[in-house]
């Protein structure tokens, strides 16, 4: 069995992110919140076309999902082609193909040394049942516009496949490297990014917006207000879920594992279609691979460790992985037609904005949301494009995800109390490195026992809607698996939608 080593992605372990801490000016035209490749991409844009923008970020540029992604920089998206009918498809198309050649624009335009790399996209199924499923979707690429979409039988990986569609000329990159570049260019414009504010709230007053934030935690005793003449919220899960997002929006965690691999790496970017393998080289380097899998709702599946292991098992038997230097995961939010939220923030909102739900193809769609907020922004929006990502539509696929996230909802509720008590009431047996649930009286308790014997204990109800969180044993968080909010042992949030930490458990 490989050795694992401690969660952190590549792109954190070998880039430094300078501090961008700093004095919150008291107004801005546009106030985007949440520093990943949705918020800076919108906040570059406006600069450039002269709005004086402000960025608020609670962690730093890239500590969200963009900094824990496998980017692949692409516009075909797994299966996502043959469902969505051929006008939506050529809409959502031209929408990825103008984010990658925005991004491929920006990177020639300032030599950003972002490991850009041109390389073919590939989605495979090693099924022979599943080849008809491979071939409608080469037909819904083709007539949506992806020109070269061509169906194989053979592909450079080392074992068989039945089936696999080709998109030449797609890219791969360094995200964290992309997101400095982009918070670079937000203050070559005149704009500001400052990170360590969380975003509490935003409320309106005579047409203007007041954004709410705290410096550090959202517990700060001072919040401070920034008022704004548009607000862009681009925190992944959308901060102040008055639109109830969470039950529109599915949760999929993925994890990653990377190292060198025997021979020579494939140099393609490859899709599973089956079980969600996916592939890459990481920047410049022909004998190493990133490989994601193992994908799941966060919260349910508390052996992360075992789960690590099992993902690093299929690399070293199927792809030659010899070691892993770097593991991460991460989780991200999919919207029941495949399709994102970006737009109005309401169906009445004239200047609250909102980009999510990216369904694991955030690096393109966190792209396009950022040109199709400026282009509402400024009054140059494309009406088709718009409609497309409305955060409003509405759509019968939508009603199933409703329904079951309710179903969700309640019986985690249950089943996490019912857990809580079977699951051992002494703290003392609470062993080092170690999460349990321990009911005390009528209530959950998340109790931590760190490597040095010290009792981290904190309410084990999430402070979205109360659901009962689990111990992830490979990052030691709580996870949440109502919605995937994400808090630390200390019940601090890494995660949304929940905002607050977790309670104290004072005995
Ligand atoms: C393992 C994995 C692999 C993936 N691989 C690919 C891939 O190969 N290609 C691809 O296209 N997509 C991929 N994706 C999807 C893609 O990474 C995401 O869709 C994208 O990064 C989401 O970007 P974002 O800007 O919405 O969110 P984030 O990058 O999470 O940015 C949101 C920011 O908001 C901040 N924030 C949150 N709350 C507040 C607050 N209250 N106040 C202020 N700031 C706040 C956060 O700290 C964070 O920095 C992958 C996803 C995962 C999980
Ligand atoms: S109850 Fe919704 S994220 Fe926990």
């Amino acid at each position: 069995m490989l050795e694992l080593p401690m969660p952190k992605s590549l792109w954190h372990s070998d880039t430094e992110t300078p501090d961008r801490r700093g004095q919150i000016p008291p107004d801005s035209d546009v106030v985007v919140v949440g520093a990943g490749i949705a918020g800076l991409t919108t906040a570059c844009l406006l600069a450039r076309s002269g709005r004086r923008v402000t960025v608020l970020e609670s962690r730093q540029v890239g500590a969200g999902v963009t900094g824990n992604t496998t980017a692949k920089v692409t516009a075909q998206h797994g299966l996502r082609y043959a469902d969505l009918g051929e006008s939506r498809a050529m809409q959502y198309a031209a929408a990825q193909v103008r984010a990658l050649d925005w991004v491929a624009q920006g990177v020639a335009a300032g030599r950003v040394e972002c490991g850009f790399e041109r390389r073919d996209s590939y989605v495979y199924t090693t099924r022979p049942d599943r080849r008809d499923a491979l071939a409608r979707e080469a037909e819904a690429m083709q007539l949506a516009g992806l020109t070269g979409t061509e169906l194989l039988t053979d592909v450079d990986l080392p074992f068989e496949v039945a089936a696999a569609v080709r998109l030449p000329d797609q890219a791969q990159f360094h995200p964290q490297r992309w997101l400095l570049h982009l918070a670079d260019q937000v203050e070559a414009a005149g704009g500001q990014v400052i990170e360590g504010e969380v975003v509490v709230g935003v409320h309106e007053r005579d047409g203007i917006l007041l954004v709410e934030t705290a410096t550090g935690s959202p517990e700060a005793s001072e919040v401070r207000t920034v008022s704004a003449g548009h607000v862009v919220i681009a925190t992944h899960y959308p901060v102040l879920d008055r639109a109830l997002f969470f039950t529109r929006l599915s949760q999929t965690r993925d994890l990653v594992v990377s190292g060198p691999v025997d021979g020579t790496a494939p140099e393609g970017m490859y899709l599973d279609t089956d079980d969600g393998y996916s592939l890459r080289t990481p920047p410049g380097a022909g004998d190493r691979l990133i490989v994601g899998g193992c994908q799941h709702a966060p919260g349910t599946k508390p052996d992360q460790q075992k789960l690590f292991a099992d993902l690093a098992g299929w690399a070293q038997d199927n792809v030659g992985l010899r070691e892993v230097t770097h593991r991460w995961a991460a989780h991200d939010l999919t919207t029941p037609d495949g399709v994102p939220y970006v737009g109005p923030y309401l169906p009445t909102s004239k200047n609250l904005w909102v980009a999510t739900g990216f369904n694991l193809w955030g690096m393109t769609n966190g792209t396009a949301a950022g040109l199709l907020l400026h282009d509402l922004i400024t009054g140059e929006a494309d009406l088709e494009q718009a409609d497309l990502m409305s955060p409003n539509r509405v759509s019968l696929e939508m009603v199933p995800g409703v329904v079951m996230d309710q179903v969700k909802v309640g019986s985690h509720l249950v089943g996490g109390l019912a857990r809580a008590v079977s699951s051992g009431d002494d703290a003392a047996d609470v062993p080092e490195g170690e999460g349990r649930i321990r009911h005390v009286g009528a209530r959950a308790v998340a109790s931590y026992r760190d490597p040095d014997g010290l009792l981290h204990e904190v309410s084990a109800n999430c402070t979205h809607l109360g659901c009962v969180v689990q111990f992830n044993n490979a990052e030691r968080t709580w996870d949440c698996p109502c919605h995937g909010s994400r808090f630390s042992v200390n019940g601090n949030v890494l995660n949304g939608p929940a905002i607050k930490p977790l309670e104290p458990f004072e005995p």
